[in-house]
């Protein structure tokens, strides 16, 4: 429980960030990677520019062996320097377990709340649909936030691996810059 919370407060000062340091966050690309195209692949996956301030992304994923009953998800932030390079948070969470209960993990709630609130993944297991995400923008996610701290400048990424019965079965990339 300690260690939740204080990755959700670090996790809370990173995204605080967002707002005043960087005088600009941006999505600069979203990649989705279907790794067992028997179990899952990937409708459309992509980032939008509406105008020069608006970028949102969307995807979905088709699932062809539902109901599924058991997913867990690793979540990584990479910074990029020569290359990208683990940074902060890598943790994996069972997603069946904390639909079932969301004050189970702090800090999954929080990137349920900032994520999933746009998709149709808010309801306990089993997952017997096709997967959505709509249209989640970096505004919306300044919004979330009001103050500041220091925080590097530079590329990021944003990894998220989706396990089904403990196989990867897809990876979801989305690539920001803080400038
Ligand atoms: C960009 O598009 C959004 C959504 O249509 C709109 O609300 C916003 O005012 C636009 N911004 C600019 C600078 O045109
Ligand atoms: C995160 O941790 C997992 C398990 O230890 C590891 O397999 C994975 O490569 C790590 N991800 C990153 C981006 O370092
Ligand atoms: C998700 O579902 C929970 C429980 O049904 C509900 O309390 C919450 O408001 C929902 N969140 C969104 C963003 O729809």
């Amino acid at each position: 429980m300690k260690h939740n919370y204080f990755l959700l407060l670090q996790l809370i000062l990173f995204l605080h960030l967002f707002r005043r340091i960087a005088s600009k966050v941006e999505f600069t690309n979203i990649k989705c990677t279907s790794l067992d195209k028997e179990f899952d692949d990937f409708e459309y996956c992509h980032l939008k520019s509406v105008n020069r301030s608006y970028k949102y992304f969307s995807l979905k994923a088709n699932l062809y062996k539902i109901p599924i009953t058991k997913v867990k998800v690793n979540i990584a932030l990479l910074k990029r320097y020569s290359g990208y390079k683990p940074f902060l948070y890598n943790f994996t969470v069972d997603a069946c377990k904390f639909l079932k209960n969301r004050k189970s993990n702090r800090v999954v709630a929080y990137f349920h709340d900032l994520f999933l609130a746009h998709s149709n993944m808010n309801h306990t297991c089993p997952f017997d649909h096709d997967l959505l995400v709509e249209k989640v923008s970096i505004d919306f996610i300044n919004k979330q936030f009001t103050e500041v701290l220091p925080f590097p400048t530079g590329d990021y990424l944003f990894q998220s691996n989706w396990f089904a019965y403990d196989i990867n079965r897809a990876e979801v990339n989305v690539y920001f810059t803080l400038s």
